[in-house]
């Protein structure tokens, strides 16, 4: 039997359990993927990770407005969907003045691709999908985006600071759609199990992240928080 939260303050318990899960991880691991001093060369990596994120944000919040119902959140993803859409053409700019001036042939490792690629689009309604990405998606990545602003140069800060209001944003419209449409304990129970599969395949795309970097001579295995070079 599952318990009915108030769906009032449902939303907020999701980020509550959220926060507490990310605080339990151990220490080295940190809350976030991204906790080392950012050279040139990860930086075009991160980059690249970052434009490809927002480019598949972009086309399956896109896919779901063939089947959104809810009126209010039929206009709000599709604000998203232009959005993720900048958020790529932004990290593309970033890149392009690194002489990168296309992530064709990058290749995600297969952690990002069951998380990006397969888990995302897979929610199968508007409430189990905005709970995957917008919540626990988007609190991960603003986590990140905080914990990297300090290591990356001038203009990828300013990239940053374009994007972050944005996914406040997006995190809003999870909060406006889950506390109207997760009403229910089956509803509540759906949108809670998707929230913390997220957050596994989160953490499962950190240590792919780090492995990558590793596997790149970007990092040391073992010591994921390597000195500032220089
Ligand atoms: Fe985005
Ligand atoms: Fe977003």
């Amino acid at each position: 039997m599952v318990a009915m939260a108030d769906p009032t303050s449902f939303y907020d318990t999701l980020v509550d359990e959220l926060e507490t899960m990310r605080a339990a991880l151990p220490p080295e691991e940190g809350g976030s993927f991204f906790n080392r001093p950012m050279t040139e060369r990860e930086l075009i990596e991160w980059l690249s990770f970052q434009a490809y994120y927002e480019l598949r944000a972009a086309q399956f919040i896109g896919r779901w407005l063939a089947d959104t119902p809810e009126r209010d959140a039929f206009v709000l993803l599709a604000q998203q969907v232009e959005d993720e859409a900048l958020h790529y053409e932004y990290c593309m700019r970033a890149l392009d003045r690194r002489g990168i001036a296309s992530i064709e042939g990058w290749k995600p490792e297969p952690e990002w691709e069951e998380w990006i690629d397969g888990w995302y689009p897979s929610g199968a309604d508007t409430i189990e999908r905005v709970a995957s990405h917008n919540l626990a998606g988007e609190l991960g990545a603003c986590n990140a985006f905080v914990d990297i602003r300090s290591r990356v140069p001038d203009d990828v800060v300013k990239t940053l600071d374009r994007i972050i209001p944005d996914e406040h944003f997006h995190m809003r419209i999870a909060n406006t759609v889950i506390d109207a449409y997760a009403v229910d304990a089956d509803q509540q129970h759906r949108v809670r199990m998707r929230v913390r599969r997220t957050f596994e395949l989160e953490q499962a795309g950190r240590v792919a992240y780090n492995r990558r970097m590793v596997s790149l001579g970007l990092a040391d295995p073992g010591d994921p928080t390597p000195p500032m070079p220089g």
